[in-house]
């Protein structure tokens, strides 16, 4: 099997892993990579995605991978399978559930899904009359994609109606924040939940956390994510059942009965407010770092996992999940996430010791490759992932490998998976 991905991220990196160790596969092509990536694979430069979908066609790609958000709301996957291809991740249709904040919240108020209540408007008299409902803290999010940047939680009224009036008028995110979204805030701890779905079935994997902020103690900036680790024990069967039952499930008929049924990861932000499940966000794609950490989790056939999600096929997929933790360290560039840094080479020690040559691996990320050496180029550089039978021993190795990871300016949190020990 040939596997094209789309994508050039560590999480895309991740499933390149997974799907080299297995025999079925055989040939990778990546759209566009990283730097590193052409060690696994062939790195294409075809921005186009009719053209790509030509190229799929004449190599013989058997299945394509959308690893990012902009590809799926662009459309890719429908202009992938006009084209007869065979291809995992939702259309432009389905993409809405993370392309838009509206469309997501009255969807989940539509089916009955918990989450925080909110209104939707574009009219600054409005949201200030709900602001003026809500006790702060409040929270604000522009409607479309931001980069991960279009939510405020505002710490008192004043602050909530300045950040809707800066969105509102275009001048905080242009035309992504011409509508907005004020909801009350959700007072929990967040878990980060992947459904594989086929429109239809779907397979859940190992509840994650994330770290968003720079620094440790969840100090700083918001990033991308600073680090993940699975499962984690902040969730018991009940939890689970509650996930399946309220819901992935009826997401799945909801989004069916709209006439877009969902293909592809399902990825739900979860808030736990008192024991009971809310859904802060979808997205509709593999967070990263949390799929370069759950990759190594998946003892089944990856390839089956995606293809038969792209098959409507996943009901005959039985997935074995392995019974060890992951732990996954991200390290940046020195100006993450304020702008971009100089190139610095990146220098790995020889692994000598035993448990990193089993349990520890890196995924490649913000890397670039000049005369075979790998440089760090920018954002998130790579990520080390540890594994062990507890989350303490994954971290152990996680960090030993960061240790042994060399380059100007690098960082990384000190405290991943503290909430688990
Ligand atoms: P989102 O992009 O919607 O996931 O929001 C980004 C982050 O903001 C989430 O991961 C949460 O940490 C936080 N957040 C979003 N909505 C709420 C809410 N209603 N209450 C509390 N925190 C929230
Ligand atoms: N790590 C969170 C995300 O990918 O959105």
């Amino acid at each position: 099997m040939n596997v094209l991905i789309i994508g050039s991220g560590g999480r895309e990196y991740a499933i390149a892993l997974a799907l080299k160790k297995e025999e079925k596969v055989k040939k990778l092509y990546f759209s566009p990579g990283n730097g590193a990536t052409d060690k696994l694979g062939e790195n294409l430069d075809i921005k186009d995605y009719d053209a790509l979908a030509d190229f799929a066609k004449e190599h013989a790609v058997d299945l394509t991978i959308v690893g990012p958000e902009a590809p799926l709301v662009d459309g890719v996957v429908d202009i992938f399978k006009a084209k007869g291809l065979t291809i995992f991740g939702p259309g432009k249709a389905a993409s809405q559930l993370e392309g838009s904040k509206i469309f997501m919240k009255n969807f989940l108020q539509k089916y009955g899904i918990p989450t925080a209540r909110f209104i939707e408007t574009d009219d600054l008299a409005k949201a200030s009359a709900f602001i003026d409902t809500l006790t702060a803290p409040i929270v604000v999010k522009a409607d479309g994609l931001c980069a991960g940047k279009g939510v405020i939680i505002a710490q008192s009224h004043a602050e909530a109606k300045s950040a809707a009036q800066g969105m509102l008028s275009g001048e905080s995110f242009g035309d992504a924040g011409k509508a907005i979204i004020v909801e009350e805030y959700l007072d929990g701890y967040e878990l980060s939940v992947f459904a594989i779905c086929d429109g239809e079935d779907f397979k859940i994997l190992p509840a994650a956390q994330d770290h968003k902020r720079l620094l440790d103690h969840d100090k700083g900036p918001n990033t991308g994510g600073m680090g993940a680790y699975a499962p984690t024990p902040l969730i018991n069967e009940a939890l689970y059942q509650e996930i399946d039952e309220k819901v992935v499930i009826p997401t799945l008929a909801g989004m069916k009965k709209e006439g877009m049924p969902f293909e592809g990861v399902l990825f739900i932000g979860i808030m736990i407010v008192g024991g009971a499940v809310k859904v802060l966000e979808y997205n509709v794609r593999f967070g990263d770092p949390e799929c370069e950490i759950l990759m190594p989790l998946i003892k089944s056939s990856v390839f089956d996992l995606f293809y038969k999600g792209a098959t409507k096929d996943l009901k005959s997929l039985d997935i074995k999940i392995s019974d060890q933790f992951s732990v996954g360290v991200v390290m940046a560039s020195k100006d993450y996430p304020y702008k971009s840094s100089m190139p610095a080479e990146i220098v790995v020690d020889d692994i000598v010791h035993e448990n990193l040559q089993n349990k520890a691996h890196i995924a490649y990320a913000g890397v670039t490759k000049e005369e075979g050496k790998l440089f760090a180029t920018g954002g998130r550089v790579l990520v080390c992932v540890g594994l062990g039978e507890s989350i303490q021993e994954a971290r152990d190795n996680a960090y030993m490998l960061a240790g042994q990871v060399h380059f100007f300016g690098k960082k990384f949190r000190n405290d991943i998976a503290y909430q688990a020990l």
